[in-house]
């Protein structure tokens, strides 16, 4: 049977992705913008959904937006799943989350245009919500999947804009008081592999081909509000201000600077959005807030660093003669992937004399949340120049298509072990 799987077919690899990345809130050159729970998102798994549908297979959505299209297995049981996300970053590129989506469709065409027989039952799936990026919370319909939320934590979970996601969900109508029902039950999930890129630069300085996942690293973000006085700029000495924006300024170095200490080998720590107030160039800012990740591979230094960002700020803040409010967004633990799943992708890529390698992933995803209840793999491949959730994103087709070969050939050898071991 798995002489008959083959590599995705680059030509049309290339025109799913295109499909995609045109429905966008921005062109080129600012990148693919497609934020969660927004209509656009919504189009995007609608366009999916007709993949799906043009292949015969049946396709619903949960209560949160989380598309899954099934193929039956010859002998029913617990699925086996594939698939990632179709939201953006703001100016983001076409490949995050997207070819973990298109690498789970080329599956679904090769499986059902040679008509390949499987055991188990096969899920293709689009998450809604994977990127942090509109909520400060990342993997929202994961987070669903793995039951990791409650109706009232959607309600809790606001955009800059001050909506709900509870309200976002509803507005696209879904029902967030309902969203335990969208919890992956563990007698109905046998196994989940995702392929997403690589988002660093690993792979593609050491010519490697595929990457396997053992390690998802967590994230801490938080909100800090800076309130120092608002004044003339003319008028105002320097020795009698009280600038906020001076004392974010001290805490955006204080991030650098905890994160590179040679104890913190893994940690990263960011300040990606700074909203200044009023933010005219004539009157000395009274407010900053700044938006903080904290990613670690280790979870008790992770939350080691957000402590130490919060209580050194405070000690920056108060020699100012600044006020300081931390407000946590989100915490989320890193997640070890299972060995013997990873090991059903390392003899594949073997049997096909590829490259490969076991590493970390700096970056959160969706197999991090539904690993919460069922074993989860994950395969990257390259990412040109390492970069990310910006417009210049770049993974060649060529590369995504070896990496559907090896999604593909791991989702049977794992099908054919779940069998084996009468599962
Ligand atoms: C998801 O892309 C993340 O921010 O890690
Ligand atoms: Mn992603
Ligand atoms: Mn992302």
């Amino acid at each position: 049977m798995t002489a008959t799987i083959l590599r995705g077919d680059s030509t049309r690899i290339t025109s799913l992705i295109e499909d995609i990345a045109a429905i966008s809130e921005t062109a080129a050159p600012s990148g693919v913008t497609r934020l969660a729970y927004t209509p656009m998102e919504r189009e995007a798994h609608a366009v999916f959904a007709g993949w799906m549908v043009d292949l015969g297979l049946s396709v619903r959505t949960d209560v949160v937006g989380n598309t899954v299209a099934e193929r039956p297995g010859r002998s029913g049981g617990r699925a086996i799943g594939t698939g990632s996300h179709l939201d953006s970053v703001p100016c983001g590129g076409r490949f995050d989350g997207i070819a973990g989506v298109v690498a789970a469709a080329e599956v679904a065409r090769m499986v059902v245009e040679q008509d390949l027989d499987h055991d188990h039952p096969l899920r293709f799936v689009v998450f809604a919500g994977e990127e942090g990026a509109r909520f400060g919370q990342a993997c929202i319909g994961s987070k669903a999947a793995g039951g990791l939320w409650t109706p009232q934590s959607l309600v809790e979970v606001r955009d800059s804009d001050g909506v709900s996601l509870a309200e976002a969900m509803q507005a696209l109508g879904f029902d967030p008081a309902e969203v335990e029902h969208a919890t992956w039950r563990r007698d109905e999930w046998a196994g989940f592999i995702e392929l997403h890129v690589e988002q660093g630069e690993v792979l593609e300085a050491q010519g490697t081909s595929i990457g396997i996942v053992d390690l998802i690293s967590g994230s801490t973000r938080f909100e800090l509000t800076v309130v120092g006085r608002s004044s003339h700029t003319g008028s105002t000495p320097m020795s009698l201000r009280a600038d906020a924006l001076c004392a974010a300024a001290e805490l955006v170095l204080l991030c650098e600077e905890i994160a590179k200490d040679p104890r913190h080998r893994a940690t990263r720590c960011t300040v990606g959005r700074l909203e200044v107030s009023p933010g005219s160039i004539t009157t000395i800012p009274g407010e900053v807030r700044l938006a903080v990740d904290v990613r670690d591979v280790d979870s008790s230094r992770q939350r080691e660093t957000a402590n130490d960002v919060v209580s050194r700020a405070r000690d920056i803040c108060l020699r100012r003669g600044i006020e300081l409010t931390a407000r946590l967004l989100s915490d989320a633990s890193p997640v070890v992937l299972p060995v013997w799943l990873r090991d059903i992708t390392s003899a594949v890529c073997k049997e096909l004399a590829l490259t490969y390698r076991v590493m970390y992933s700096g970056a959160s995803h969706d197999s991090q949340m539904v690993g919460h209840v069922v074993p989860a793999g994950m395969i990257f491949v390259p990412s040109r120049a390492g970069l990310s959730h910006v417009p210049e994103e770049w993974s060649s087709a060529s590369d995504i298509a070896l990496g559907v070969e090896v999604l593909a050939r791991s989702l049977f050898s794992l099908d054919a072990q779940l069998t084996r071991l009468g599962r």
